[in-house]
């Protein structure tokens, strides 16, 4: 029986690192997930478990795994795939890898702000199908930023990343939390803080940053597109079913927003097929931490969790220090 499942390959400067943390399995089956029967099988009487965004860790995995199971520790920032109240329940650390990857993060979201506004990867494709073109004052355009308003949904520490980043291309940013920031924070970000139905109204790029939790499910549906503006873009780097794809679709071909920027998908791995019909639409395949430095970073912090969660020590990011008996 392995001391610790790995449930996908990681860097290999985080694998070199599991050295020494006991029998260490990893399932090594991509471009799949490890299917969940083969995942509750291998999880049997393991202590720790390193885990990636795909593995939903729940009751029924919990009870797979048995009662030796003291950390799950996931290689990601996002924990809406563990239930945590259900790990703190059993005694079980759950950890995430935090801050590591907030600036890669926020690369990305302007990488796609700026290929909405400037219909860089439509100009892309419209060359590689070989269109016959000639340069035309009328041709595929974008609109300006300078001067505009970016909309921040969740200024957290990714959120006020992508805001700083904002003030370089002479934007204004307001942004939407449950509460407003303290003033040390938002003031050299030149943050406002505005209603969601406020924010929708006054920007002209929406990127989107909060957690995936019941509050912020569909929160973008058709009634989020119908207040923005025809000319506004909306960016998302959090999690796929904040947006309802469905509606997202609808507002783009009835011309309620301009173009929408996607990392993440509702069905993940899957991709609405009504978007992929769409040029008004950028689709990446979740790149948003996807860097070398930044993925070993996460790698070997998760790591850095598991050791500390398997010698029985508080590990640095822990989510809920109930469970921790010290
Ligand atoms: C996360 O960390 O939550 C990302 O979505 C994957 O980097």
């Amino acid at each position: 029986m392995p001391d610790v499942l790995v449930t996908r390959r990681m860097v290999d400067a985080a694998m070199a690192a599991l050295d020494g943390l006991g029998t260490v399995e990893v399932y090594t089956g991509p471009p799949t997930a490890m299917p969940r029967a083969e995942l509750l099988t291998r999880v049997a009487g393991v202590r720790g478990l390193l885990t990636v965004l795909t593995e939903r860790i729940d009751a029924e995995l919990l009870d797979a795994a048995g009662p030796g199971l003291r950390i799950v520790a996931n290689h990601a920032v996002g924990v809406d795939n563990i239930d945590i109240a259900e790990c703190t329940r059993r005694g079980v650390l759950v950890t995430n890898t935090p801050d590591v990857l907030t600036e890669a993060t926020a690369d990305l979201a302007w990488a796609l702000i700026l290929a909405c506004v400037r219909r860089v990867a439509e100009g892309d494709r419209f060359l590689r199908a070989k269109t016959p073109w000639i340069w035309d004052p009328r041709m595929m355009l974008g609109h300006d930023l300078h001067g505009r308003v970016l909309g921040i949904v969740g200024c957290g520490r990714i959120g006020q990343a992508t805001a700083r980043r904002a003030l370089g291309f002479g934007m204004r940013v307001v942004y939407h939390n449950s509460r407003p920031l303290p003033p040390e924070v938002a003031e050299p970000l030149g943050a406002t803080w505005r209603s969601f139905d406020d924010l929708l109204a006054e920007s002209d790029v929406v990127s989107v940053h909060c957690p995936l939790t019941p509050d912020t499910r569909h929160l973008f549906g058709a009634e989020a597109f119908a207040r923005m503006k025809s000319s506004a873009v909306l960016v998302n780097t959090s999690r796929g079913p904040v947006v309802d794809e469905l509606a997202l679709a609808q507002a783009l071909r009835a011309g309620e927003i301009f173009a929408a920027g996607l990392d993440v998908f509702e069905r993940e791995p899957e991709v609405e097929a009504e978007l992929l019909d769409l040029d008004s639409v950028t689709l990446l395949p979740h790149l948003g931490s996807a860097t070398v430095g930044t993925r070993e970073a996460m790698g070997l912090l998760a790591v850095q969790n598991l050791a500390a969660g398997l010698a029985g020590a508080r590990p640095r990011n822990l989510l809920n220090p109930e469970a921790f008996t010290g």
